[in-house]
């Protein structure tokens, strides 16, 4: 592809994410050969480091993180002539001056059409002030060659989310801003819309006539980590379900696009959001389950609770847990429960999609010899495998007619799992190339959080919860059984 020279700033450039996602995803865009000819990435922070310190803060990165770690030595001497560091801080205009001055010279010898992208991968309370520095010392005026990508958390709450994209919208185009939302580049993701609108065969069924509900489930063994300190601030529904799931549930929801254009899919995706029934404060009641994990055993290791990890208020109600049931009214969803669950420090780490088709219309087999519940599924494995898995009835070979469930797999063979490209190479790839398919447009954050706000509100509300109330290493708390079983369903999960 045709990329502009490119100029990458990166704020927070001697952190966490920097090391672990964005380093290690260009430089494997560079061994692959997609990075333009002319680029230069400049890693910014507050403290003082040289180049060669900042070479080796990312070559540490991409050691312990890159799926291309072990690459030819010349391979990185080679990428780090394009990298640089300069320190900087927003309280200090001097140094923002400095980098200024260093992105223009490079800019002089790149060329006219150079485009300068800047990556706050910083904590979201900097957001604001360094998108006011950029503006103020003239380092965002030409809205044509400047670009602006933004990590979530993006925003609180609604109004939050309203002030963050108030306060961009004065120096920035839409066009402009990239809110990344990390699971819309897993490729398993991205294969999901060619499933859907690439094949002739599932549309006549993707619909209400078919389909019984549909389950979006994201499980994770870990638990907080260290990141205690914002989670605790935060919980399963902001982390997770505002953005990853809901976006999950728009692929899997939304109407047919008419072309694969950013802003028609991102309609569609708008469209859907829309169609989602408004949570009251009975609806809560009844459709919103949450959790939060005590001490346990995963995989063999005995692990605290979430009130004892670091930096967690030791009486907190933060739900590590929260299991949904949303109703879309509109004539293809009509009366399909969409079940949406997320947890960490659960027995399994797997996200998974599970469409589960209606019964038979009449059963003409003896019931012993036929799984008497649901038989046909399609399964959507997003991670740790990749597959797509359509389970369906078959006689079980031998004398009488016996049926069994069989899977029928997609499994991505061939494409060897480590040659998958991960999330952030497409979607530093596509800011390069100006796409914005893959990322959040301003209303479909805020219709995302007007959605879940009631739940929010009536969670904090209601503190007189008994937490904890899922054991470490379970599949979470009983009341989220209980909320599918209501319909007779169950939670689904790979073998
Ligand atoms: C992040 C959340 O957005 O996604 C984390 O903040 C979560 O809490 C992570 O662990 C999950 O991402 P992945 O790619 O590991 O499924």
């Amino acid at each position: 592809e045709n990329i502009n020279p490119t100029i990458i700033v990166i704020f927070g450039g001697t952190g966490d994410l920097n090391s672990r996602k964005l380093g290690p995803a260009l430089y494997n865009l560079y061994l692959e050969g997609f990075m333009p000819e002319k680029f230069e990435l400049i890693g910014t922070a507050r403290s003082n480091l040289t180049d060669a310190n900042y070479c080796d803060f990312l070559e540490d990165g991409i050691k312990n993180f890159s799926r291309k770690g072990k690459a030819l030595k010349k391979d990185w001497q080679k990428f780090t002539k394009h990298v640089s560091y300069t320190p900087a801080d927003i309280k200090d205009p001097e140094s923002l001056i400095t980098l200024k001055n260093k992105i223009e010279k490079i800019q002089e010898e790149f060329g006219p059409d150079t485009q300068v992208i800047y990556y706050l991968a910083v904590a979201p309370k900097f957001f604001s002030a360094i998108a006011d520095s950029l503006h103020k010392y003239g380092l965002a005026g030409d809205k044509d060659h400047t670009r602006i990508v933004i990590e979530k958390p993006f925003g609180h709450d609604l109004e939050s989310a309203q002030e963050l994209n108030q306060m961009l919208k004065q120096h920035f185009r839409e066009r402009q801003i990239y809110r990344i939302d990390h699971y819309l580049g897993k490729e398993a993701v991205q294969n999901i819309m060619a499933f859907r609108f690439a094949n002739s065969l599932f549309e006549p069924l993707w619909n209400r006539n078919y389909i019984e509900h549909v389950q979006i489930s994201v499980s994770e063994s870990i638990g907080v980590e260290d990141r205690g300190g914002y989670y605790d601030g935060a919980g399963a529904l902001r982390d997770m379900i505002q953005n990853h799931l809901l976006q999950l549930l728009c692929i899997i929801a939304m109407e047919p696009p008419t072309s694969f254009d950013a802003n028609e899919i991102r309609d569609r995706k708008v469209d859907a959001l829309k169609s989602i029934r408004k949570f009251t404060n009975d609806s809560v009641r009844k459709n919103a389950v949450r959790g939060q994990y005590t001490d346990g055993w995963i995989n063999g290791v005995e692990v605290p609770g979430y009130r004892s990890e670091k930096d967690v208020n030791p009486e907190s109600n933060t739900e590590t847990y929260a299991a949904i049931k949303f109703n879309i009214d509109n004539w293809r969803w009509q009366g399909v429960p969409f079940y949406l669950r997320t947890g960490k420090r659960m027995q399994q780490s797997s996200s998974i999609i599970t469409i589960q088709f209606k019964d038979v219309p009449h059963q003409i087999f003896q019931n012993e010899s036929v799984e008497t519940w649901q038989q046909n599924r399609l399964i959507i494995s997003i991670q740790p495998e990749m597959s797509i898995r359509l389970q369906v009835q078959a006689k079980r070979p031998g004398l009488k007619m016996v049926l069994n469930p069989v899977d029928m797999i997609f499994d991505y063979k061939g494409a060897k799992h480590t040659d998958t490209p991960e999330a952030y190479e497409t979607l530093l790839l596509d800011v390069m190339t100006g796409d914005q398919t893959l990322f959040m447009r301003v209303d479909q954050v805020e219709y995302a959080w007007e959605l879940l706000m009631p739940i929010l509100n009536h969670w904090e509300n209601k503190t007189s919860i008994s937490f904890p109330n899922y054991t470490s290493g379970s599949w979470g708390p009983e009341e989220a059984e209980a909320l599918i079983a209501k319909n007779g369903f169950f939670w689904y999960s790979l073998p």
